[in-house]
């Protein structure tokens, strides 16, 4: 089922966008940000409803979030949305993927985590080659403001909080032309992958906010007892 669902999605952006490469990564960040949402909304259920707390997760789920939040931003500023027929079949496509994920999350978390793992692993292929492909074209055009901001200029917190393989400040990337923000674009998506490996690994203590290094993961994971509502420090 997931590699049918990766196989759907993967269908739509190679062969109907073959040759439309901004509307077809348009495409790609409206659907595959959408697990995200997925994985935030049910644990917030599960820690509404009282069964446990996972503070670290949710953090780092929502930088990831943030961050494709980034690469969508940057298509929609590259014309990839100007079309009312991918705008329709993107946003579309990606209310069918959340609500997917949200129940395949719900039975097999690890089974969400994996679906996303693959996702991620075939956006960067995707990158990899469009930066292949039109390498000169590309050191040629500026970088898109909003761009500069995310990887350079702005408040680079939610750069780093998504990236829990990385040392917190050590990822600062060139952001001088186009070239250089799909290669940015490209590396984000490998370090979704391994976050996406970490929240499969049995030990899944590790999966941490890169901002606290010292903070303990017992206590924000949380493992409510039946009918146990008590507040926990953090
Ligand atoms: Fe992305
Ligand atoms: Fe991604």
């Amino acid at each position: 089922m997931i590699r049918l669902l990766v196989g759907i999605l993967v269908f739509v952006i190679n062969v109907l966008y073959r040759d439309r490469p901004y509307p077809r990564f348009y495409v790609l960040e409206t659907v595959a940000r959408v697990p995200y949402f997925a994985y935030l909304s049910v644990l917030h259920l599960y820690e509404t409803v009282g069964l446990w707390r996972k503070a670290d997760w949710l953090k780092v789920h929502f930088a990831e979030s943030w961050n494709e939040l980034h690469h969508l931003l940057i298509m929609e500023d590259l014309g990839g949305n100007d079309r009312w027929i991918d705008r329709f079949l993107a946003q579309h496509a990606a209310l069918l993927y959340y609500w997917i994920v949200v129940g395949l999350y719900l039975v097999a978390p690890k089974s969400a985590y994996h679906f996303m793992e693959l996702v991620e692993g075939h956006a960067y292929d995707t990158y990899d080659k469009f930066l292949t492909e039109n390498e000169a074209d590309l050191k040629a055009q500026p970088a898109p403001q909003i761009a500069i901001n995310y990887y350079r200029d702005g408040d680079l917190y939610m750069f780093d909080e998504f990236q829990t393989a990385v040392v917190a400040e050590s990822r600062r990337p060139a952001v001088d032309n186009l070239y250089d923000v799909f290669v940015n674009i490209r590396d984000d998506e490998a370090e979704h992958v391994k976050t996406m490996v970490a929240c499969q690994a049995t030990d899944t203590t590790n999966m941490k906010s890169p901002h606290a290094p010292a903070f303990a993961a017992s206590d924000a994971e949380v493992v409510f007892a039946p009918g146990e509502q008590q507040a926990v420090a953090e």
